[in-house]
């Protein structure tokens, strides 16, 4: 099965952005988990606001599908200023960041997804445009060339990554708030899955609540998702309210088992445990080996395999926990 295609991708598919973005809560009060990530920007918000000042430019990174792009929005509608979203690689141009600069008014968000993608000469435009809220454009070629200033709206840029490594120094250090985003817990996803429940107006027990939150890989976009797909379930199959039988059925028709693991995370499982008796192996071995992207791996299998404490990152390569082996019913051994 392609990426794209599997229940657990972290990509929004279209056909679901309109009623992803339903689900969306719209104010700091809505808006379930990331705690720490939460009150720190309610105090900065107030801050700004008081000020009469530009929020100070955020940083965003974690894991797809946990909130980052959901919090921006957020965000600017508590500073009741415009949001205007964007991507590192839709940016292909200095002249393309210019435009969208320009256009920004006071305090106004911009929202840059995949920050960490933007190329060399887009991202030294942002440098003086973060700093100085001013960009220098060269008009011209060859010996006429000249450079002309352009100011700019005093803006907020927030910037989500998945990866804050990846990023250079120049840019990260722009920031003056970095926060991280964590996986959520089981709580908190089962209020997420409530909540989005009452929006789309289907009743659920409480042991499907539970369920669901255990398969979502601490990832409300996917567990949104999963919610979306058992209720079709329980409206053709079912009663029309989500128990906890059709709950079952839908996962185990979508392949996904009791830790929330699908094929892809068992086949990196097993090769590692059937090729490598287990690891340490390095990511690029198995990359190949699976044939998958290295970056998928780290950034959208990774972080939950290692949260549920079936995988273990050490200095010679990944490794497979003697708990998966139990949970893949594989025997262990120790040479
Ligand atoms: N939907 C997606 N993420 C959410 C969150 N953190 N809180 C509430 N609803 C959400």
């Amino acid at each position: 099965m392609d990426y794209e295609e599997r229940i657990i991708t972290t990509n929004l598919k279209t056909d679901e952005e309109s009623i992803e973005l339903n689900l969306r809560p719209k104010k700091l009060k809505e808006y379930i988990g990331q705690k720490s990530v939460t009150d720190n920007l309610n105090i900065f918000i107030e801050a700004a606001q008081l000020r009469n000042e530009p929020l100070d430019h955020v940083l965003f990174y974690g894991p797809p599908g946990l909130g980052k792009t959901t919090l921006a929005g957020i965000i600017a509608s508590e500073l009741g200023v415009d949001l205007r979203i964007t991507s590192g690689p839709a940016i292909e141009r200095a002249g393309d960041l210019a435009a969208i600069l320009t256009n920004l008014n006071d305090n106004d968000v911009l929202f840059i997804d995949e920050i960490h993608r933007l190329n060399r000469s887009v991202e030294e435009v942002l440098y003086s445009a973060m700093e100085d809220y001013a960009i220098d454009i060269i008009i011209g070629k060859g010996p006429s060339a000249r450079s002309i200033r352009i100011d700019l709206s005093k803006f907020t840029l927030i910037g989500a990554t998945t990866r804050a490594g990846s990023l250079s120094a120049p840019l990260r250090d722009r920031f003056g708030v970095i926060s991280k985003f964590e996986l959520y817990n089981l709580d908190e996803l089962k209020l997420i899955i409530k909540r989005s429940a009452d929006i789309l107006g289907i009743g659920i027990d409480e042991n499907s609540l539970t369920e669901l939150a255990k398969r979502s890989r601490g990832t409300p976009r996917v567990a949104n998702r999963l919610l979306k797909r058992v209720r079709d379930f329980s409206q053709v199959k079912g009663s029309g309210t989500i128990d906890l039988d059709i709950t079952k059925e839908t996962l185990k028709s979508l392949g996904i088992d009791d830790e929330g693991l699908e094929g892809l995370d068992r086949e990196i499982l097993n090769m590692i445990i059937e090729r490598f008796n287990g690891g340490p192996v390095g990511i690029d071995t198995i990359a190949a080996s699976i044939g998958e992207d290295k970056i998928t791996i780290e950034d959208v299998y990774e972080p939950y395999l290692i949260q549920i404490g079936f995988l273990h990152r050490t200095q010679k390569g990944r490794m497979v926990s003697r708990e998966a082996y139990k949970h893949l019913g594989i025997e262990y051994s120790d040479d």
